[in-house]
């Protein structure tokens, strides 16, 4: 029976490792991929870093801050893939990086299932997975070492507990990331089970400011009740702006909207008023990564999970504020 790979805990637990170092590596040829290059000393560990997209701020800023810690200064010779999205893209580049005989693997799943056998291979060939940001559900027995993320249920329970408390009797429409990501299934879990029975339709804007217009654009048109939207990420809530005032109404007021991730423009939505709430995923963890990477090369112990910890914003926040943000 397919399980999900962790539990989400407000404590995380500890498990053992098993140490693997394997032979040199080369470099992906792929256009996609970028890596540390030349080959590197013998005493770098070799990580191959499949990231799934660049659709959104967040993972603009994740990027930036996985490419700025896993340095040759860091210990780490990285190949980086882009995997645009598509999970065949993310597989192959799993597969590279077996067959590059990598020390470390670490990819953010773009959804959650479908990694059976990928991950089985990875395991047979003694690789261990770091996994970041997203989650999976499999039926490979310990798939992954260590885990390192947000909680998107808790991130969906506060967005519904924030429109419960200011908005009671509001007409929902929700604009949901990626269908069958781990940030899409968990924040509308956790925020239905706050909020779901004033949720009265729903669209996937995968993640993406293009398309959180779009389905915002339809959504107006299919339901002109509809006064608060939920978002699961800035991007979309951003493209929703475009298209509520391009028909004429006011975001932020005459439709509120409340979104995930709190990067730069997100909070200026919110200081200029057009978003009412944003709750956190902060993407930069770049160094808790590096740590994770080089115990578990070292056959170190490490926590199982590692909740990156989240805040939570409204319209009281100042343009200072917004200013001095480093995301
Ligand atoms: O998995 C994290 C989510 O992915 C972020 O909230 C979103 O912006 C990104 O696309």
């Amino acid at each position: 029976m397919a399980r999900k790979a962790f539990s989400r805990m407000a404590v995380s637990t500890l498990a053992a490792l098993s140490l693997v170092t394997l032979a040199a590596c080369g470099s992906d040829s792929d256009p996609a991929s970028t890596s540390g290059g030349g080959g590197g000393g013998d005493d770098l560990i070799k990580v191959g870093f499949s990231q799934l997209g660049a659709e959104s701020g967040w993972r603009t800023a994740n990027t930036e801050s996985v490419k700025a810690s896993l340095t040759k200064e860091n210990g780490i010779d990285l190949t980086f893939v882009d995997a645009q999205q598509k999970q065949e893209n993310q597989i192959k580049a799993l597969r590279d990086f077996v067959d590059q005989g990598v020390d470390v693997i670490a990819f953010s799943p773009v959804i959650e299932t479908g990694w059976d056998e990928v991950l089985q291979d990875i395991k047979d060939a003694e690789i261990p997975v770091v996994l970041v940001d997203r989650t999976v559900e499999t039926t490979v027995e310990d798939p992954f070492v260590t885990w390192i993320g947000a909680d998107f249920k808790q991130e969906g329970t506060t967005a519904g507990e924030w429109v419960k408390e200011n908005h009671p009797d509001a007409k929902i429409f929700e604009l949901q990331g990626t269908m069958g990501s781990g940030a899409q299934t968990d924040r509308q879990e956790g925020f239905r089970e706050v909020v779901g029975a004033n949720v009265i339709g729903e669209a996937s804007g995968n993640f993406t400011r293009a398309e959180g217009k779009t389905a915002t654009e339809a959504a107006l048109a299919a339901y002109p009740d509809m006064d608060l939207i939920f978002a699961h990420n800035d991007d979309m809530g951003l493209g929703a702006i475009e298209a509520i005032e391009a028909a004429g109404k006011k975001p932020g007021e005459d439709i509120k909207i409340v979104t995930v991730d709190g990067v730069r423009d997100g909070l200026q939505a919110l200081v200029d008023k057009k978003f009412n709430f944003v709750v956190e995923c902060n993407p930069v963890f770049g160094d808790q990564i590096v740590d994770l990477i080089k115990k578990v090369d070292a056959g170190e112990t490490v926590e199982k999970e590692t909740i990156v910890v989240d805040e939570a914003f409204d319209q009281t926040i100042t343009q200072e504020f917004v200013d001095a943000r480093s995301f």
